[in-house]
């Protein structure tokens, strides 16, 4: 005869079981699941609307309306094909021009250089798909690459955006984990000294 004890532990062990024998049908836990729906909600208004991260960070296409982003390459910054071009002699200066933009929008010379609007989608090679939020808040907040590595050049606005609050940031953190992530490595920046034409 089993005592009461006994079927109560027949049937844990019963119960336990089952649950390792059966197989899981939740999908795997991706990072931004670790987000409320609020969160990414809020992120992408930000994003959106003030931040308007989009402008810089999508490459743009030219319609009969004017530049409108090409939403395929959603946030993964410059395409990484043809960044060999140079800054033509004399075309920046005090006479000249302050900034140049490649058509699309992704790319910008200046006094700095030349510069690439990074792949912010969730890729874990070629974008932020590998960064923890305190690398990003850190990223934005004090402009530096990676969260701690160099300055961040302009025109990236982080002086702006490093103003909104821990909240904000994670919540554009939580939006940017969500989105599609595309494969897209935007090359390094080159130094004013290699960035004209010779
Ligand atoms: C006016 C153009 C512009 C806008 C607007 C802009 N960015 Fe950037 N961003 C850039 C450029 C250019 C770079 C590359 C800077 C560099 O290489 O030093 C960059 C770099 C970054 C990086 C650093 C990536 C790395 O690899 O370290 C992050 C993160 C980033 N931007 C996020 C954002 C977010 C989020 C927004 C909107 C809230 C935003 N940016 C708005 C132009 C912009």
């Amino acid at each position: 005869m089993l005592t009461n004890r006994a079927v109560i532990i027949l049937v844990i062990v019963t119960i336990a079981g089952f649950g390792f024998v059966i197989p899981s049908h939740k999908p795997p836990v991706k990072p931004s699941n670790r987000f409320t729906k609020a969160q990414i909600e809020h992120g992408a208004y930000l994003v959106k609307s003030l931040g308007g991260c989009s402008d810089c960070h999508t490459p743009s296409k030219m319609t009969p309306n004017g530049p409108v982003p090409d939403m395929d390459k959603y946030l993964s910054g410059f395409p990484a094909v043809g960044d060999t071009l140079r800054i033509p002699q004399g075309a920046l200066g005090s006479s000249g021009w302050g900034m140049l933009a490649t058509p699309d929008f992704t790319s910008y010379a200046g006094p700095w250089g030349i510069s690439y609007a990074a792949n912010i989608t969730p890729d874990s090679a070629t974008g932020i798909g590998s960064w923890t939020k305190e690398m990003f808040i850190n990223c934005v907040r004090e402009g530096k690459y990676w969260g701690s590595g160099r300055p961040l050049l302009p025109p990236m606005p982080w002086e702006g955006l490093g103003r909104m609050t821990n909240g904000d940031l994670t919540d554009i953190y939580a939006y940017l984990r969500s989105i599609k992530p595309i494969s897209n490595q935007v090359p390094a920046p080159v130094p004013p000294d290699k960035a004209v034409q010779h």
